[in-house]
This record gives C-alpha cells, sequence and structure tokens, in this order.
C-alpha cells in the first residue's frame, strides 16, 4: 500500500509539475523574447461582466468571454465570479482592485498566477471566486479542489486515483486548447464577436432569457465601454447611407494570433444621428439575432471627441447585391444559392424562435433592397442596414406602431405602405411588408441568370421609372397600374426559374395576406435544392460568368 501511495504520489507530483511547465511554456513571454519591463502596468483581463457559462465546476473551463481589456487602475488585477442557479450557470470576469472587498469577499489569492476557484461562504453555497495577475489569467477557472488542504483530506490515495484521470485530462486539454489558441486563428476567416452571443447551439443564451425591459443591459453589453476603444485605422469609404457612411478598416490584433489584423466595417454616425445608431444597435444587441444570413455584430463604440458613434462589423469584400449583380452573371446554382440564402436571412429575422429553438424577437427589416444585402466570399446573401427595422415585440406602444407607417426606399415599398393602409395593430403586416420588398430582389437576382435566355444590362426593379421614384408614382405603377417587373416567357423555359418566379408573385401580391411568407419561400426554395434541372445547360453556364 505504502508502495502505491508513493508512486500515486511521484505520479501527481510529475504531471503537476509537466502541466505547469507546459503551460508557461506556451503562455509566458519570456519564451517569446519579451524584455522585462521596470514599471507596473495596468492588467489585461478578460471583461464580460455576467455571461452564460458552460463550465460544471469540475477541472478546468475556458471562459466564454471574448473581450480582452485593459483595467483602469494599475493596482486592478483579473477576477471570475461563477455561480450556479438552478440549471443555468454564469460567470463573470471583470477587473478588480483587491484592497477593495468583493461582494463583501477580500481578495485573498491575487498574487496567483493562475485563477483557482474558491468558495467562499458571502458568496452563497452555489458560487466560487477566484483572483489573479497574470494576463487574461481570468480566461481560465481551475476548479481542481486544492488537495494539499489537510482539513479536506479523508484519504489521500483515494484522491489521488480519482485526481490522475483528471490530471492527464488538464493534460489534454492545456495542449489542445494551447495549440487551438496558437494555431487555429490561421485557419479561422471569421470575424471574432466582441459581443455576447452564441454561435452554437448547445450554449446557454441570457438575451433570450430577458424580457424587453433588460434589452438595455443586452445594449449596455455590447457597447465597448472600455477606457482604450479598439484598436482600429479606417481605410476607404465603401458605402454612404441616409444617416451614416461605411468604412472598411483594419482591427490590429493580439501578437497571438498569427495575423497582424482582422478587416471590419465601421459604420461612422455623426453625433447627431444618436437615435439611427442607437435604434440599429438596439436590433443587433439581441443575441438571438446572430445568424449566417444576417451581418455579423461585433461591438459598438462612442467616439464622443469626434463627435462621432461607431458601430463595427463583419466585413465582406464583394459589397452589396446590388453592384455584385451589376457586374455579374450568374448560373442557376449560384441564383439558387443567393436566393435561398436572402430567404433565410429575412426568414431568421422575422422569425419568434432561433434555429436552435431559443424564443427571440421578431424583427421587420422595413428597407429590404438589393443595396441593403451584402454578398459574402461563399456568394450567400446576408442582411445588413437595419436602422429602420422595428422590435415587433407585443409590448410596441400605439404611438410607437402609428409612428411605424410608412417607411423605407419608394421603389421597394409594398402597396399598404405606399398608400399608408397597413394594418399597424397586427405584427404580421409587417412581416408581409417585407416579403413584397424581397420579392422584388429576388426578381433582381433571377433577371442576371444565364438561365433565363438573354440576360438584359442590369436594371433595378421598376428601372424604368427616374432614380429615387417618389411615392406618388410609385402608387400610380404599383397600385393604380397594378404593374410588377417583367417575368418574360422565355424565364419560364427553365423548370426551376419558373418555379422560383412562381413563388416571387405570390410574394408580390397586392393583398398582403396572399403573400408567402418568408419561411414558404425558404421551404419552397430548399425543394428546387436537389433538383436537376438541366445538367448539361448549367455547365456550359458555370462557364458564362463575371462579363
Ligand atoms: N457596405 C456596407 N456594409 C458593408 C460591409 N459590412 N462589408 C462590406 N461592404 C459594406
Amino acid at each position: 500500500m505504502e508502495v502505491l501511495r508513493y508512486c500515486l504520489w511521484s505520479w501527481f507530483s510529475l504531471s503537476n509539475l509537466m502541466t505547469m511547465l507546459f503551460l508557461s511554456l506556451f503562455s509566458s513571454p519570456s519564451v517569446l523574447g519579451a524584455t522585462v519591463i521596470p514599471f507596473k502596468l495596468n492588467a489585461l483581463c478578460k471583461f464580460c461582466d455576467v455571461l452564460p457559462s458552460s463550465c460544471n465546476s469540475t477541472g478546468i473551463c475556458s471562459s466564454q468571454c471574448n473581450i480582452t481589456s485593459i483595467c483602469v487602475h494599475p493596482d486592478e488585477v483579473c477576477v471570475a465570479i461563477w455561480r450556479t442557479y438552478g440549471q443555468n450557470m454564469t460567470e463573470e470576469t471583470i477587473c478588480h482592485d483587491p484592497s477593495i472587498p468583493l461582494y463583501g469577499v477580500s481578495l485573498d489569492d491575487y498574487n496567483n498566477s493562475q485563477c483557482q476557484m474558491k468558495q467562499y461562504k458571502q458568496l452563497g453555497p452555489d458560487a466560487y471566486m477566484c483572483s489573479c495577475k497574470e494576463d487574461e489569467c481570468n480566461d481560465q477557472l481551475i476548479f481542481t479542489p486544492d488537495i494539499l488542504n489537510p482539513t479536506k483530506i479523508g484519504d489521500i490515495s483515494v484522491i489521488l486515483v480519482t485526481l490522475i484521470p483528471l490530471l492527464l485530462t488538464v493534460v489534454i486539454v492545456s495542449f489542445f486548447y494551447i495549440y487551438w489558441v496558437n494555431y487555429s486563428s490561421k485557419f479561422k476567416s471569421k470575424p471574432k464577436s466582441l459581443c455576447p452571443g452564441h454561435d452554437f447551439c448547445d450554449r446557454q443564451a441570457i438575451i433570450s432569457d430577458m424580457d424587453q425591459s433588460e434589452n438595455s443591459t443586452a445594449l449596455a453589453n455590447c457597447i465597448n465601454h472600455n477606457t482604450e476603444l479598439l484598436p482600429i485605422q479606417l481605410d476607404t469609404i465603401v458605402g454612404k447611407g441616409r444617416f451614416a457612411e461605411v468604412y472598411r478598416a483594419k482591427l490590429k490584433q493580439k501578437p497571438t494570433d498569427n495575423v497582424p489584423f482582422q478587416t471590419v466595417a465601421v459604420k461612422i454616425f455623426p453625433l447627431e444621428e444618436y437615435t439611427s445608431w442607437k435604434s440599429e444597435l438596439e436590433i443587433f444587441s439581441d443575441a438571438e439575432l446572430r445568424h449566417e444570413n444576417i451581418l455579423q455584430f461585433l461591438t459598438a463604440e462612442e467616439h464622443r471627441s469626434k463627435h462621432q458613434l461607431w458601430l463595427i462589423t463583419a466585413f465582406h469584400h464583394i459589397g452589396n447585391l446590388q453592384e455584385f449583380l451589376r457586374n455579374n452573371l450568374i448560373t442557376w446554382k449560384q441564383l439558387h444559392r443567393l436566393c435561398l440564402s436572402l430567404a433565410r436571412g429575412v426568414a431568421h429575422l422575422h422569425s419568434d424562435i432561433t434555429l436552435c429553438g431559443r424564443p427571440k424577437v421578431s424583427v421587420a427589416h422595413r428597407d429590404l433592397k438589393s443595396s441593403n444585402v451584402l454578398v459574402k466570399d461563399d456568394l450567400t446573401c446576408c442582411l445588413c442596414d437595419f436602422g429602420l427595422s422595428l422590435r415587433l415585440n407585443h409590448t410596441l406602444s400605439t404611438e410607437e406602431l402609428a409612428n411605424s407607417g410608412q417607411v423605407g426606399t419608394a421603389r421597394y415599398m409594398a402597396p399598404e405602405v405606399l398608400e399608408s393602409r397597413m394594418n399597424l395593430e397586427n405584427i404580421e403586416s409587417f412581416k408581409q411588408t417585407d416579403v413584397y420588398s424581397m420579392a422584388l430582389v429576388l426578381w433582381e437576382i433571377t433577371s442576371r441568370c444565364t438561365a433565363i435566355g438573354e440576360v438584359k444590362e442590369y436594371e433595378l426593379p421598376f428601372g424604368k421609372l427616374r432614380d429615387h421614384p417618389c411615392v406618388e408614382s410609385m402608387k400610380d405603377s404599383v397600385i393604380r397600374d397594378r404593374e410588377r417587373p417583367e417575368i418574360p416567357s422565355s424565364w419560364t423555359e427553365h423548370l426551376g426559374i419558373k418555379s422560383l418566379c412562381g413563388t416571387i408573385q405570390e410574394c408580390w401580391d397586392l393583398d398582403p395576406e396572399a403573400r408567402l411568407t418568408a419561411n414558404c419561400v425558404v421551404e419552397r426554395l430548399s425543394d428546387l435544392q436537389d433538383l436537376n434541372f438541366d445538367s448539361v445547360s448549367s455547365s456550359l453556364e458555370d462557364k458564362i460568368q463575371n462579363i
């Protein structure tokens, strides 16, 4: 028994040593040849306030926090607090001055280099807290029990036997984590979100669980409150809208990230357009809005000294759908991909449930048009410009509803919007007007497909009308003359396009109630996915591109 104890103990010490060596080897800047800095630098800590957590309070967990903040005061250290509430778990990551008690607890472990979770009676039975000094040390929440504390040891051999697999797991997990941190960024092209959200269904939502009154908290979480603004360098202007200008920009990355910068888009509002900035931010602040066909939001910043308000999002270098269609012809496959992804984006926006089944607030875009759709590298669409969007929660006041009548771009306005006779009491009406506008965009995409026969120069829907037609001339065309964009008979020789045109016509019906829902359009288009209408002509089409 003694021999066994001795072996286990030696093994434990060795693996512990290995783990420490391993972690310090890969995380210490001294290995990278960093010079010793003679003065005290402010700590760099994870700082997300409260987020849902998927830790189970055994082993080591990585936090879910994507925001690294430079602490405001040089005395502040990194702190993490982990709590359970029934089935739910949260983690709080902050900077804190250890000379001041936090939640009634005097921090006694802040000289540690790692965040070793401990229970404190002041925090209640289901909470742990740790503090530490190394950069971003509150990213790793270490829950392993303090085995050297004799009061907790019943039989050390039993503890050691249970610890061995745990230590092995720690070593393996650390290895994969370090590998992931060091190498995976090379392969990741997606920008990292700075705002709480979830890309995967198995993560828990916090914002979705909030009611509307709590949306202001979500909003606050999505503004970069650090005294330091993000290291962003503006490049060229790529778009100009009613209220703001959009720039391509470089977001400087951490030295460990392998790439020097990430390209992002920065939408800059003058301070006078605070309301537009805030309403777009309010839409983006709902973590459940995240979807591959909706522009990915990163964070918002107030640049008060420059009298500017920023929204920082992913950048898509192909640009907007209108410019893409103006300069390119597309094949049936590409047409199908663009249309299906567009309908998926609108369906998600309108939906009151996420793909993972969590509740979300339905949103009406209210300014859908080809210039408010971006084309991603994989030739799928994502919706952007939510400046006029409306959250369709049931608490909308009659005043808010009354003010929400005629907005958008006249060319793409549904007949009932042109006539200001929308049923404002029914939130479905707002979705029906979006479906009408989406139908015009689907028609625009179809008009540039080589499978329709002769493809003309690119034209906007109702292209014969002048540049920015007014509401009155749109009313004449759309309501009095019942005009819609032309669908020549040659288009319907291709069975896929014939079916798509049928769907488009059902979406621009004069009667809003008769229109399809965006979800129904997704289903119709998905049904066309695997049908091979003309293998010969589609392979020919693939060659006729990019005129
Ligand atoms: N134009 C407007 N927003 C854009 C974005 N996020 N990426 C590229 N072009 C844009």
